[in-house]
């Protein structure tokens, strides 16, 4: 057995604290598993005197990067310092020092991922990245390994805790935007800035990672369509549920005819669509594959402890291949020529929540409008909303219809002098893997 294999842990924060605690917890299995024991060598920090919990006691502390990418006696780095720079930095210089990585970074692998495995392959290095996406959950192996028979047609996920916290509450206890995000913040499920999660910023970095993976070509977070939370109302959930929906942020990538459309947005799914009972902080994945069909892969999509089980298995893979002295495999390939879809061209059914006056003669008009954009009607709520009885809330679902003409039939909408709002716009998924 080789006496041990150094790590060099790149954040010490909560996932890196985990980390820490994990590896000295399973000191044994890892050993077992792997060959060899692995220890902490160095671990880097911004601030080495900031005050740390006891799981720093005992690690060797630095606010140098180079204590760790220039020492010849540390193979594996293991980034958990988040954003894109300097981690980005850092990971490409631990590559070309000719380290192993694991990074549980997604920002830096759905901005740079192809670039950095393409990079490592060619150092001969492993550059693994399974904690990137949900968590504890085990997606990026199944993706690249025991799925690699598949042509992969759909991804469909919730891979964003904190919001999937936030419209679980909304919808079960009838909570408005602002209340359950205050409350997610206190709960120290969402950052004091939640954009990233709330705009659907860090599940497109994900969806990115995941539509990459899954098609083999690359999809940049940039090429995801994206809308946020924020716009829902408890008016939303209450019409979902008379409707027999749920509402979820869905990340979801399909590839049609060599085109792929990317987006994370809410979404009306029936109640009885897998994901539809995915509540809470828990995430899940559910792939379409030729020869598998359906698989789907659930879990806590984030926290120390289930992201140090991700971080850990991408561990004992290259502490193994070091032990046994293996080649890394081959990166995926990035290599189908297809194209990125709009959201323009979607074609799915909608739900449109409108404020217009209750007078005779709107509905018509609003069915003109709708209509002359072939937007045909599925179904129609209409209910008072003022005792006065002058204003009324109309909701529509519609059948089957694109984006671009729902997006410029509701633009007429908000023009005609009877509809005072358009108050949302959410896109419904009926298909069912
Ligand atoms: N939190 C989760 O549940 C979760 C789940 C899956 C993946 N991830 C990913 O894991 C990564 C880490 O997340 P986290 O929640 O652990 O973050 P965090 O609590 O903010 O910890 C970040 C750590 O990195 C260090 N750091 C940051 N910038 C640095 C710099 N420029 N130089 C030196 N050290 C620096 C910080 O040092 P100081 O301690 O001195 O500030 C801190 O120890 C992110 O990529 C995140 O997306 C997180």
């Amino acid at each position: 057995m080789a006496d041990h294999i150094s790590i060099g842990l790149m954040g010490l924060g909560v996932i890196g604290a985990g980390v820490a605690t994990a590896v000295r917890e399973q000191a044994h299995t890892l050993a077992q598993r792997i060959g060899a024991p692995v220890r902490i060598d160095r671990a880097l920090v911004r601030d080495v005197r900031s005050r740390r919990s006891a799981v720093a006691e005992g690690l060797s502390l630095t606010a140098d990067a180079d204590d760790i990418l220039k020492n010849p006696n540390i193979p594996l780095v293991i980034e958990v310092m988040g954003g894109e720079y300097p981690a980005y930095d850092h990971i490409s210089a631990a590559i070309a020092a000719g380290k192993h990585v694991v990074t549980a970074n997604k920002e830096v692998m759905a901005k740079h991922g192809p670039e950095l495995l393409r990079a490592a392959a060619d150092k001969g290095v492993m550059l693994r990245f399974e904690a990137s996406v949900g968590g504890g959950i085990p997606i990026i192996g199944p993706l690249l390994d025991d799925l690699a028979a598949n042509d992969i047609s759909a991804v469909n996920a919730i891979i964003n805790g904190t919001t999937n916290y936030m419209l679980t509450r909304m919808a079960t206890d009838g909570l408005d935007y602002a209340t359950v995000l205050r409350e997610a913040q206190e709960l120290g499920y969402a950052e004091p800035d939640p954009a990233a999660d709330v705009d659907g910023v860090d599940a497109a970095f994900k969806l990115a990672i995941l539509a990459s993976l899954a098609f083999r070509t690359v999809v940049r977070d940039t090429d995801v369509f994206r809308e946020g939370i924020s716009r829902l109302a408890p008016e939303d959930f209450w019409y979902a549920e008379e409707l027999g929906y749920v509402i979820k942020l869905l990340a979801t990538a399909r590839q049609t005819d060599g085109r792929v459309l990317a987006r994370v947005h809410p979404a009306f799914l029936p109640i009885s669509h897998p994901l539809a009972k995915v509540d809470g902080v828990y995430n899940a994945v559910e792939l379409e594959g030729d020869l598998v069909d359906w698989a789907m892969f659930q879990g806590p999509g984030a926290g120390a402890r289930p992201t140090a089980s991700a971080i850990l298995a991408d561990v004992v893979a290259i502490g193994r291949a070091i032990v046994g002295g293996v080649r890394p495999a081959q990166p995926p390939l990035f290599d189908e020529a297809l194209t990125i879809e709009t959201v323009d061209n979607l074609e799915t059914k909608y739900y449109i929540r409108l404020r217009a006056s209750d007078r005779p003669g709107v509905m018509a008009q609003v069915t003109q409008v709708l209509g002359d954009l072939d937007v045909s009607l599925a179904s129609v709520i209409q209910k008072e909303v003022d005792e006065s009885g002058k204003a009324a809330e109309i909701v529509i679902t519609t059948h089957v219809a694109r984006e671009a003409d729902v997006q410029q039939a509701l633009k007429q909408l908000s023009t005609l002098d009877s509809v005072d709002e358009v108050s949302n716009l959410i896109r419904v998924e009926e298909r069912i893997a």
